[in-house]
């Protein structure tokens, strides 16, 4: 399987907080079946508190960890990557080289502040999707507008923008309403995704892959288990194109707590 966020980086931002740990998370992620790990700090210039974030210090945490992998023989293969935080300016400091895409492939990982609207979202988004960059949204279930009304992500995935449900949210451990609202987005096509998210054993974010696949497995079908967890991630990585499950609309949710 293929993880495509996490925050395996040690001492960079509210990740791991020492080589140590990070090549803990690494083996924890190999027993839990993934190859091949995407280290995607947070990147961020307006929001200081719980990120460094400099390329040259995401570069050194990356050759830091590849080398105690190789030392340790943990055969997980580490790709470079950021969580773009979704501001005014990213584009232009991810173009600059102040921001790292995904290592191959020419597509990022970006996330929001959870109060931003669809439209404001949009408008980031496609810039990045202007300048050829295909956008992986993380934790789309996240934002108060998806909680609202889940069915807003449907004209964003026809535009292409790929949604990365987060495992935790499927398997329960942000809440029963969460849970629900993984399943249902799951089973409406409104996934194409599954990723980690893993922070590091200190804060419980732990590699969880492997039951977030069997899930998906259960809810809907093997090969869309399959498909969420290794062929998506692998064509975000090879520029290909994805065979998404058709999105439909969720007609059993209320958002009106979320009004
Ligand atoms: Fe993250």
């Amino acid at each position: 399987m293929i993880d495509l966020h996490s925050h395996i980086l040690h001492n960079i931002d509210d990740g791991t907080r020492s080589l140590q740990e990070a090549v803990a998370l690494a083996r924890a992620a190999v027993a839990d079946g993934v190859t091949i790990m995407a280290a995607t700090p947070h990147g961020a210039s307006s929001v200081s508190t719980w990120t460094r974030y400099e390329v040259d210090l995401a570069r050194k945490r990356l050759a830091e960890v590849r080398a105690a992998l190789a030392h340790e023989e943990v055969p997980l293969q580490l790709i470079s990557g950021t969580e773009i935080y979704g501001e005014p300016g990213a584009l232009e400091r991810l173009q600059a080289g102040a921001l790292l895409p995904y290592e191959t492939g020419r597509a990022v990982l970006v996330e929001f502040p959870l109060h931003i609207t669809p439209q404001a979202a949009e408008q980031i988004i496609f810039g990045f999707q202007l300048a050829g960059y295909r956008v992986v949204l993380a934790h789309p279930e996240r934002y108060h507008f998806v909680l609202r009304d889940p069915n807003t992500l449907l004209p964003m995935i026809e535009r292409g923008i790929v949604m990365q449900l987060t495992c935790d949210a499927l398997l329960g451990v942000q809440g029963s309403r969460m849970k629900m609202l993984g399943e249902l987005m799951v089973q409406h096509g409104l996934v194409q995704i599954l990723a980690t998210d893993a922070h590091g054993l200190h804060l419980g974010r732990v590699p969880n892959l492997g039951a977030a696949r069997i899930r998906v497995a259960q809810l809907v079908s093997e090969q869309l288990a399959d498909a969420l967890t290794r062929l998506h991630p692998e064509a975000i990585l090879a520029d290909a194109p994805l065979t998404p499950m058709p999105p439909s609309r969720i007609r059993n949710w209320d958002g009106s707590r979320y009004a």
